[in-house]
């Protein structure tokens, strides 16, 4: 089983990024232990804040991964172009977002990712990546 989380721009400050809505955890001690928790999974990881990477990369595993767990971060509310992507390969996506974008600002309820994806998990922090995971299972 072979899942790639991808996380999209400013994901690569977890843990020192507004740490009251995202918290203190940073991704990569995060990972960690799902890894030490899930040793039969591949779990692969990408993170980029370039919108055009983030479309190879759903490319790249698009097609041979059994699942994708996808932060697109802000990008979910502007780009097209990922929504595309999503519409654009084999493998099913879940949307993830750390924060309950729905009690946020009015900007952040709109998504160009959800229509495309399996599912939608958000406001539940990082358990969401876990809670994604187990849907493939
Ligand atoms: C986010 C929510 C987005 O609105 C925001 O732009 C992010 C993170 C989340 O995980 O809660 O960067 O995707």
């Amino acid at each position: 089983m072979k899942i790639a989380i991808i996380n999209g721009p400013n994901l690569n400050l977890l843990g020192v990024r507004e740490p009251g809505i995202y918290g203190r955890q940073t991704f990569e001690e995060f990972l960690s232990g799902l890894r030490e928790k899930y040793p039969a999974i591949q779990i692969d990881y990408f993170q980029s804040n370039v919108e055009g990477e983030l479309v190879n990369e759903l490319h790249r595993v698009g097609f041979s991964y059994d699942g994708i767990l996808l932060n697109a971060a802000a990008y979910t509310h502007t780009s097209v172009a990922l929504g595309d992507a999503v519409s654009s390969i084999k493998t099913p996506v879940i949307e993830i977002h750390i924060s309950n974008v729905a009690a946020r600002e009015d900007f952040r309820n709109r998504s160009f990712i959800a229509p495309k994806s399996a599912g939608t998990i958000a406001g539940l922090g990082l358990k969401g990546y876990e809670l994604g995971l187990l849907y493939f299972l």
